[in-house]
């Protein structure tokens, strides 16, 4: 089969998190099973600053119309990596800037513009270069693709037979603009309504690809249900609950190739669930990098690698960090985002310089060092559709310690020290007190050596490669393409 995958993110050309890690890793999975995949993203300026040389044009020149005027998009030719194909959208004006979606001071305001032409380029572009037998779509900036397909191209003879699967990587980012975007983006009125596009009186992109799509899948089984229900489903719930026929729940894969401690080329050393030695030098490379060479050698260090948005929990660290920081552990942690939670860890920090370090910012090469350097990993999210950290930290042997939702449910299995089973600590509920005793759990199991070098081998032992997800997506590409036949 020949799919086409559109998103806003993809490994190694443009990231913000765990979309890109997805997007980068599966097409070339799907390659291996014997399916063509072409990958479209937006050329952003950091795109464009990576492809050497003079852009290789496909297609010089697609015209988007809009409401009273044209843009026109070119697509650059990216070559071929690992069997997959990759195509960016030149349109200078929308996309070539240096942040995806905006700026520190919030979202550019033409977000609209800038994914309507992408997805309305994406379908124009795949006419021109080859018209799959599935779109496979990715969050809101992606989700017009199955709308657009089934509204004004409804009638196209060349597009008429592909399938559309919408994967869904969050349900908070919806994409939501004023109810003019609908007549902007030259779509008729009659699909802004409460059972199609419109949610509380604004355009919502992400809830035209959740009833426009042949198919729906989220990352995770937990969070596939977890988002059926008020709790979980920003408002959505009710029209997932609609599609829960249509709604899968496939867990991410990981790239070992890219997370692998007995390869990974950021570490001051390798090592292997059978020669555990590189991991003590981690340690100390990891300590040294933020400054904390004093902390003893049988501290516990615990690690953080975050987007720092109120998803990820940090509220509940935040209330129980003065009485974490009097413990005999050491916190180091990795992240940007909103500034209460920059404020929060810079002050922690402050405070508490002999065992609590933050660097601010996006690092991947610090990321890896933490994942190998750590003990223990913290992801206290308040939901989490997958999660990709806590999968790493398995494979580095840094335990996690985890609030039960979504993929962290579904990928972390509490530790049994009397039976020696699980791989790592989990808590339940929104309070605080449930985070203090799942770390002070992880700190008495630590205190027990040999238990612990079973909790990490256990984790280590878990494979949760790309390979079976893969398998179960060719599975959703062949329903999603039945559809259409
Ligand atoms: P999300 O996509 O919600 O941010 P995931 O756990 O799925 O969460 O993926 C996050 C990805 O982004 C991981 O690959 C992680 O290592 C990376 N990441 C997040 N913040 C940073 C940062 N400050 N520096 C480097 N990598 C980061
Ligand atoms: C989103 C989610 C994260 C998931 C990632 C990749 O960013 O927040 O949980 O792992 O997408 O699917």
């Amino acid at each position: 089969m020949h799919i086409v995958f559109a998103a806003s993110e993809c490994v190694p050309f443009a990231k913000t998190g765990g979309l890109a890690d997805v997007v980068g890793a599966l097409p070339p999975e799907l390659v291996k099973l014997g399916h063509e995949v072409t990958v479209y993203l937006p050329l952003y300026a950091g795109v464009r600053r990576q492809i050497k040389g003079e852009l290789k044009h496909a297609v010089r020149s697609i015209t988007i119309p809009f409401a009273y005027y044209n843009r026109f998009a070119g697509v650059v030719n990216g070559g071929k990596r690992a069997g997959v194909q990759y195509y960016f959208i030149d349109c200078p004006e929308l996309f070539d800037r240096e942040g995806l979606y905006g700026t520190a001071e919030g979202d550019y305001p033409n977000n609209w513009e800038r994914f309507g032409l992408f997805c309305r380029a994406v379908l124009e572009a795949a006419k021109l270069l080859g018209v799959p037998d599935v779109f496979h779509v990715h969050d809101w900036q992606a989700a017009l693709i199955p709308v657009y397909l089934r509204t004004t191209y409804n009638s196209d003879p060349l597009l008429k037979q592909s399938g559309t699967v919408l994967t869904l990587h969050n349900a908070a980012y919806q994409g939501a603009f004023p109810p003019s975007t609908t007549e902007r983006l030259l779509l008729p009125w009659e699909i802004f309504t409460m059972d199609k596009l419109e949610q509380f009186d604004s355009f919502n992109f992400l809830k035209g690809g959740l009833v426009y799509s042949d198919i729906l899948t989220t990352v995770s089984r937990k969070y596939a249900e977890e988002i059926q229900t008020p709790e979980f489903g920003n408002q959505l719930d009710s029209v997932l609950r609609g599609r829960a026929e249509e709604l899968r729940g496939i867990l991410n894969g990981v790239d070992y190739t890219q997370w692998n401690p007995a390869t990974d080329p950021n570490l001051a050393a390798h090592y292997t669930p059978e020669n555990l030695a590189g991991k003590r030098e981690c340690r100390a490379d990891l300590l040294r990098a933020f400054g904390l060479e004093q902390v003893g050698d049988s501290t516990p260090v615990i690690g953080i690698v975050s987007r720092f948005a109120m998803q990820k929990g940090f509220d509940l660290v935040e209330q129980i960090a003065g009485r974490l920081s009097e413990l005999d552990v050491a916190v180091v942690a990795l992240g940007s985002g909103e500034p209460v939670y920059e404020k929060f860890f810079r002050d922690w920090a402050f405070w508490n310089k002999a065992n609590v370090a933050v660097r601010i910012g996006y690092d991947d090469a610090l990321s890896h060092k933490i994942e190998a350097g750590a003990d223990i990993f913290l992801m206290p999210s308040l939901y989490e559709p997958c999660g990709l950290n806590q999968i790493y930290s398995l494979k580095y042997g840094t335990v996690p310690v985890v609030r039960a939702t979504g993929g962290l449910d579904d990928t972390i299995e509490e530790w049994d020290p009397k039976q020696g089973t699980g791989t790592g600590f989990k808590f339940r509920g929104m309070r605080s007190e449930g985070l203090r005793d799942a770390i002070d759990r992880a700190l008495a199991a630590f205190e027990d050596k040999e238990g612990w070098k079973r909790l990490m081998l256990n984790g280590m032992a878990r494979n949760y490669s790309w390979e079976q997800p893969a398998r179960e997506y060719a599975v959703v590409y062949e329903e999603a393409a039945k559809k259409r036949e």
